[in-house]
């Protein structure tokens, strides 16, 4: 069977690292005979401005979501540009993406591979292996934002955070699981504010009722400010973290830093079973862009995760051990921009995931 995925380049470094993704992957690919063909999409701040830009320019057409629905997987590089006004192309490829396909993980594991990465004093890489998950189709992200008597002294507006049941239901159940799964801790954390965002009952109701689903998994607690302190005092306290899209975005990028920055952080935007979508954490990085000095460890890790998404878990493990192992031996010397690059990196962990 052909795998067919669908690639997005994206904004400033975005087509750097997904380049050196792809070298990667078909390296990985022709090792364990993995058949696979991708589809490159131009989409981005680029082709929404040589196609109109705010005179109707194109984000993401519904011709290209329908081939991407058909799809097995997306390698997604970064999105975000200031020539375009804020948030309008990420609404219009990621969101879409992220709604359209209905993929309701983000799942964003925090791992340390080497100690020196680590900001933290003292924290070794057994005290920093985590895995959250984000919910990612709800929440103020896609609400409408309103805005009454705009640009008056009386202006109001909002966005409100909103949950369905199925919605959080979901992602609980796919949390649990994942603890079940890991096997490690055997315990649960959910993360949220409802002491000042009520409507977050729900989250706290349908934790507690999925748990007697698992009864082998410990439920825990901790409202998302005091998680983010632990988060850095603690971090050997985090085994698998369910939360809100909003707080899941937010403490993610804590996240991204004690593991050694987001120069390794990947996600994958998941719907179990269906096509997926997985990209590095960090951003376009505008003023990086072309110059061959973005790290892409982020992204080969991305294409890791979308390995295991494709039922191929061991391939995906000799992946994360390479990725750790080249780091360790200090080949990858840093996961910062420009102290090797893009190509550099990129050339180095596929001759050493070569077969
Ligand atoms: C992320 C990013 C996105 C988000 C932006 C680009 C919309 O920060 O994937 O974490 O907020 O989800
Ligand atoms: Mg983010």
């Amino acid at each position: 069977m052909s795998h067919k995925i669908a690639v997005v380049g994206g904004d400033g470094i975005g087509p750097e690292v997904v380049a050196a993704g792809l070298r990667v992957m078909e390296a990985v690919a022709s090792k364990h005979g993995i058949d696979y063909e991708t589809v490159e999409y131009p989409f981005g701040t680029d082709h929404w401005l040589a196609t109109g830009g705010t005179h109707g320019g194109e984000t993401l057409p519904d011709s290209a979501f329908a081939e991407i629905q058909s799809m097995d997987a997306v390698l997604l590089g970064a999105i975000g540009d200031p020539r375009a006004p804020v948030g309008l192309v990420e609404h219009g490829v990621i969101m879409r993406m992220r709604v359209g396909l209905d993929l309701y993980v983000n799942l964003r594991p925090v791992k340390l591979y080497d100690e020196r990465l680590c900001p933290l004093k003292d924290k070794k890489p057994e005290d920093v292996d985590m895995v959250i998950v984000r919910e990612n189709t709800e929440d103020a992200y896609t609400a409408s934002p309103e805005f009454e008597n705009k640009g008056t002294p009386e202006e109001v507006a909002s966005q409100p955070m909103r949950y369905t049941r199925k919605g959080t239901e979901r992602v609980i159940r796919y949390a649990y699981e994942l603890s079940r799964k890991r096997n490690r801790s055997k315990k649960l954390l959910m993360i949220d504010k409802a002491n000042a965002v009520r409507a977050q009952d729900l989250w706290t109701r349908t934790m507690a009722e999925v748990g007697e689903e698992f009864p082998d998994i410990e439920q825990d607690h901790a409202y998302i400010d005091a998680a983010c302190m632990w988060m850095v005092k603690n971090p050997e306290w985090f085994d698998v973290a369910v939360t809100t899209n909003l707080f899941g975005d937010i403490i993610t990028d804590v996240g991204a830093m004690i593991q050694g920055g987001l120069g390794v952080a990947a996600s994958g935007n998941i719907h179990p079973g269906a096509v997926s979508l997985f990209e590095p954490i960090h951003g376009s990085a505008p003023k990086y862009a072309g110059q061959n000095v973005a790290n892409p460890v982020a992204t080969v890790m991305a294409v890791a995760m979308m390995f295991d998404h494709l039922g191929y878990t061991e391939v995906s493990q000799e992946m994360e051990a390479t990725v750790a192992r080249l780091i360790q031996e200090n080949v990858i010397q840093s996961l910062s921009a420009g102290v090797q690059s893009t190509t550099e990196i990129g050339d180095l962990l596929a001759s050493a995931l070569a077969g």
